[in-house]
């Protein structure tokens, strides 16, 4: 299946104006039709582009099938800006399948491996993606916390601003995710004190001028679903994100994407939780998964107006 045939951009246009335009587009994951529709309700109403992130983890749950019948199901049109990502593509060969069934966009994660082995399978998926027209993102530097269900990385790397010109110009990417002191999953700060390197950013964005740049880990972890989750039954009270003024900040600086997993998670879980304890005696999922997906929706737009300044750039 060809992502055109599902109404589907690749990210070269969107990340062209949000550049130029000085904001970011929300990459929001999603693995089921609850998180896929609750995110889509917030992108309508904000009018914000947006690109739907979907875990290799994410996919195997799904099942090619169901999620490219849910895409199609949606049907989107060019100009309703939407992007279909591979998050953390661990292989050439998943990169190849994701294109193959419908993907606009692909991430290839050879973050762990040394610089030159990066460069070069970043390269190959750069070249065979290419002649799909689809686009690929690529990592320098690593971040440490939960990549999937069954990794957790505990060592992080800075992205090293000296490495970024040759990697780029070797690989032909078209985004770069760069690491600068954000982490995957829920428990990303001690302390409230701590703050992204934006030394580092802003070397990078000099030596990359108007190339998009990519944030991962990049969950706020809002106070108030933390306390929700924790007020009906969950014990989250550690977890802790990254400061909105900092992720809007980065947008300042070539950020042109910035993923968010962790926060509709959470949003899920407190509505879940919320529903179930007000009414002990209700047995349809109907009733709690609907109130689940009003928070995704709220969350995401949220996000979309307080950190992306995303809204209405479609
Ligand atoms: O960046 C990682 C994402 O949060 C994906 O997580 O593999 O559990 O879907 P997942
Ligand atoms: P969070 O865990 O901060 O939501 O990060 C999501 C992410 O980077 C997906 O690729
Ligand atoms: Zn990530």
């Amino acid at each position: 299946m060809k992502y055109t045939d599902l109404g589907l951009v690749n990210t070269r246009d969107m990340f062209a104006d949000a550049i130029a335009r000085r904001y970011a587009v929300p990459a929001f994951n999603f693995y089921n039709m609850e998180t896929l529709s609750a995110i889509l309700s917030a992108v309508r109403t904000a009018r914000s582009p947006v690109i739907l992130a979907v875990s290799e983890s994410a996919m195997k749950y799904m099942g090619d099938d169901m999620l490219i019948g849910m895409i199609r199901g949606a049907g989107f049109a060019p100009r309703d800006g939407v992007a279909l990502h591979l998050d953390h593509g661990g292989s050439f060969e998943a990169c190849a399948h994701a294109i193959e069934i419908g993907f606009s966009s692909v991430m290839i994660d050879a973050s762990k491996m040394p610089f030159e082995q990066n460069i070069e399978l970043s390269r190959r998926v750069a070249e065979m993606a290419h002649q799909h027209n689809v686009s690929v993102e690529a990592e320098l530097g690593t971040l440490s916390g939960i990549e999937d269900e069954n990794t957790f990385g505990t060592t992080s790397s800075y992205t090293n601003p000296d490495d970024v010109v040759k990697f780029v110009g070797a690989t032909g990417i078209d985004s770069l995710a760069v690491a600068i002191g954000t982490s995957h999953g829920a428990y990303k700060r001690k302390s409230d004190d701590e703050t992204l390197r934006f030394d580092i950013l802003a070397e990078i964005a000099t030596r990359l001028p108007e190339f998009p740049l990519v944030l991962h880990g990049a969950s706020s972890i809002p106070p108030h679903l933390v306390r929700t989750i924790d007020e009906f039954g969950g014990k989250m009270s550690d977890a802790r994100g990254i400061a909105p003024q900092q992720l809007r900040r980065a947008t300042e600086m070539n950020i042109c994407k910035i993923n968010v997993d962790s926060d509709l998670r959470l949003a899920f879980t407190a509505g879940v939780r919320e529903s179930l304890s007000n009414k002990p005696a209700n047995f349809n999922p109907r009733e709690y998964l609907g109130a689940a997906m009003r928070r995704i929706t709220d969350t995401c737009l949220d996000e979309i107006r307080s950190i992306m300044g995303s809204e209405g750039k479609l």
